[in-house]
């Protein structure tokens, strides 16, 4: 085995797209990597000091979609770019905003599953930013990622991953199992 230093290697890591609304009430996105699931109904997410963080402070409400191989490049552009000093970094996505129907944020409808959310605890607030604890009100799925019992099929959202080491987004690929099922073959 190789040893390497600490780095921010933990894998796999999501895409995510955060959404929120500038001060004059147009759409922003972001991309954040770090981020994931923290209890039942609560998601947390590693924020730094960005355009976002600025409208998070004004209104604690903001949605979080999942990056896809066919919305991949702007994901890209929304993490390279801020709103900070790019007025039109919106427009350049080609994404289309609709206001989420339960928080004071956008939903991009060019994704296939988005969470509405509401901070619930900022961790470690500072000038670099800070970790929020957000509650999930909601979650819209787009009609067409549906399977036959209703609940959205991830495996037709096409969703990437972010790869920390090679730098590089990668596609989720097939279903190979079941959880909480496979391992009892071994019991
Ligand atoms: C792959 C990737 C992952 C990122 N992950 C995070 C993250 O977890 N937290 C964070 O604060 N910024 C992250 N960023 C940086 C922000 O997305 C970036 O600074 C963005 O331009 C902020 O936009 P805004 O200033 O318009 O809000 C990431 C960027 C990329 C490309």
């Amino acid at each position: 085995m190789k040893t390497f230093k600490p780095k921010s290697w933990m894998l796999p890591q999501p895409v995510l797209i955060i959404g929120t609304y500038n001060e004059d009430g147009t759409p922003n996105a972001m991309n954040a990597a770090w981020g994931g699931q923290w209890d039942a109904k609560e998601i947390v997410i590693s924020m730094g000091a960005h355009a976002t963080t600025q409208n998070l402070n004004r209104c604690g409400e903001f949605t979080v979609a999942f990056a896809t191989v066919d919305t991949m490049i702007a994901s890209d552009f929304v993490g390279i770019v801020s709103a900070k000093n790019t007025p039109d970094k919106m427009q350049k996505t080609g994404w289309t905003a609709v206001k989420s129907d339960s928080v004071n944020a956008p939903i991009f409808t060019d994704f296939p599953m988005t969470l509405s959310c509401r901070i619930k605890e900022k961790i470690d607030e500072s000038a670099e930013g800070y970790y929020i604890v957000a509650e999930i009100i909601d979650i819209a799925a787009d009609e067409k990622y549906l399977c036959t019992d209703g609940n959205p099929d991830v495996e037709k959202m096409q969703l990437i991953t972010y790869n920390p080491i090679q730098h590089t987004y990668i596609a989720l690929g097939k279903t190979v199992g079941n959880a909480f099922s496979d391992g009892k073959k071994l019991k």
